[in-house]
């Protein structure tokens, strides 16, 4: 077999140099779509030369946005201790943060009748389970303060410990300072393993040592894990058992992800107004951001307000004749999500959004747009056909781009400007 010659080029020393290599590896990056193999071996390239590169400061300057992404995407496969992809070494970020007790179950959810009860997972012990948070509500003296639980099964994605569990046992746990947004995973299959997984979305709300409101919220995620030894259920973690943790920002482009539980599994009577709760507090926060994250490393928003690209050629080549031509002018309208996903409002989608897959298939974005028609948010004037077209044409702007003009996620690195 034919040596292949190396796909990246070895380190620049000079201005002319760096802006080849730079429109060399962009050019590679798009024309592989963005295959996972080629971004890593322009990462690990990059922090190779990062000494060349520093000696350029002009090469630098235009090249911020293409570093920062690389630096950013690659680290959890790159760098050895940050699994979680966060610039903070994970070690560290379960055991350093303003409120400790952030990141650790509330005593009351290590209760070993109630962790028992989930084991069980029937409908009497879920039952029980329910009604011992509902004594624990009876000790909060405000409203604000007490804590909402339902049971839903996931339409996503199973617990991330091999068991396949879709049902989960949510607990929202507000505090004056923080709020934690807990689920266990509850058993699906009594063929199969018990689950073990249990995680938190924790939002700080307020800083440490002031008390004084954060103008913007910050969060940590973390995965528990549940040891069962003989009768005793031990609540540790899924890094200390298992060695793993993963990128929670990848999906969780807002830290607090709205539930969408599956409909034909919900007990909505029981459970919906709970949900309907819980779904308006995730979304009143406004945009969080996420410790040892820089969202703006992942990328430009998608969807836009207004795109140069977001011609009637682009709109008809994108929509792939699902689209009726006096309907493509909506089409485009429809597509501006970064009104609301801007980053500010709400988590920007940006950079793996629209191509990264859910376990279960489909794209957070195609299912909130296609199947749960949940999204662009107030819109119902859009056919299936047209969703499906949206999701496409979005994707197609901001990864593919039309003709010669590169997508926004493209020029974005390019830097044209600044060379
Ligand atoms: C593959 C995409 C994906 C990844 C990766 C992911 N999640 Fe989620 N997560 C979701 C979705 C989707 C929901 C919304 C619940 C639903 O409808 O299934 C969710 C919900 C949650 C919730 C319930 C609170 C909320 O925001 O709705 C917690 C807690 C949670 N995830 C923790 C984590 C942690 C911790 C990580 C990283 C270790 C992580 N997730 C990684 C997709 C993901
Ligand atoms: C008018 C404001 C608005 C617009 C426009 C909008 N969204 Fe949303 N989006 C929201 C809100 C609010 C939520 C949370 C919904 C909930 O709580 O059920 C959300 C949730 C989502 C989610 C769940 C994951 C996440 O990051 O929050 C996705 C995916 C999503 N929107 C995609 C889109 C796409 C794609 C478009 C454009 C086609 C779009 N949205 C347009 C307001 C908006």
């Amino acid at each position: 077999m034919a040596v292949h010659p190396a796909a990246v080029p070895p380190c620049p020393t000079d201005l002319p140099g760096w802006r080849d290599w730079h429109k060399r590896m962009t050019d590679t990056f798009f024309a592989s779509n963005l295959r996972d193999e080629i971004l890593l071996e322009i990462g690990a390239q990059l922090r190779r030369c990062n000494l060349q590169l520093e000696a350029v400061p002009a090469a630098k300057k235009c090249m911020r946005n293409f570093s920062s992404f690389f630096e950013a995407v690659t680290r959890e496969k790159l760098t050895t201790g940050h699994l979680l992809g966060a610039s903070i070494p994970d070690e560290k970020y379960f055991s350093e943060m303003p409120y400790p007790e952030m990141l650790e179950l509330p005593e009351a959810l290590k209760d070993q009748q109630f962790l028992r009860w989930l084991d069980t997972n029937d409908d009497e012990s879920l039952a029980s389970a329910l009604r011992y948070i509902d004594q624990i509500n009876e000790t909060v003296l405000e409203p604000p303060f007490e804590w909402v639980a339902f049971i839903y099964e996931s339409q996503h994605l199973p617990t991330p410990d091999g068991t396949g569990a879709l049902g989960r046992f949510f607990i929202y746990v507000p505090r004056q300072d923080f709020d934690q947004h807990i689920q266990f995973g509850l058993q699906h299959d009594p063929a199969r393993e018990l689950p073990k997984g249990v995680s938190v979305v924790a939002v700080q709300k307020t800083e440490a040592g002031t008390g004084e409101a954060l103008r913007r919220p910050r969060a940590r995620m973390k995965d528990f894990w549940r040891k069962r030894d003989g009768e005793r259920i031990e609540i540790s973690t899924r890094l200390k058992e298992t060695g793993l943790a993963e990128n929670c920002y990848a999906c969780h482009k807002q830290a607090t992800l709205p539930i969408t539980p599956d409909p034909l599994k919900f007990d909505q009577e029981r459970f919906g107004a709970a949900l309907n709760t819980i779904n308006k507090r995730m979304a009143s926060y406004g945009a969080i951001d996420l410790d040892g994250f820089t969202r703006a490393a992942y990328g430009p928003p998608m969807g836009p307000r207004t795109s140069p690209l977001r011609t009637p050629e682009f709109l008809a080549d994108c929509s792939a004749g699902l689209v009726k031509p006096e309907r493509l002018a909506r089409l485009g309208e429809a597509m501006q999500c970064a009104t609301c996903h801007d980053g500010d409002r709400r988590g920007e989608l940006n950079y793996p959004s629209g191509i990264r897959m859910q376990p279960k298939g489909g794209t957070l974005m195609s299912w909130y747009v296609v199947n749960h028609q949940k999204m662009p948010l107030g819109v119902t004037d859009l056919s299936l056909f047209e969703r499906k077209a949206l999701v496409m044409c979005l994707n197609a702007e901001y990864y593919r781009g039309q003709g010669d003009q590169p997508g926004l996620l493209e020029s974005w690195m390019r830097q044209e400007a600044c060379w």
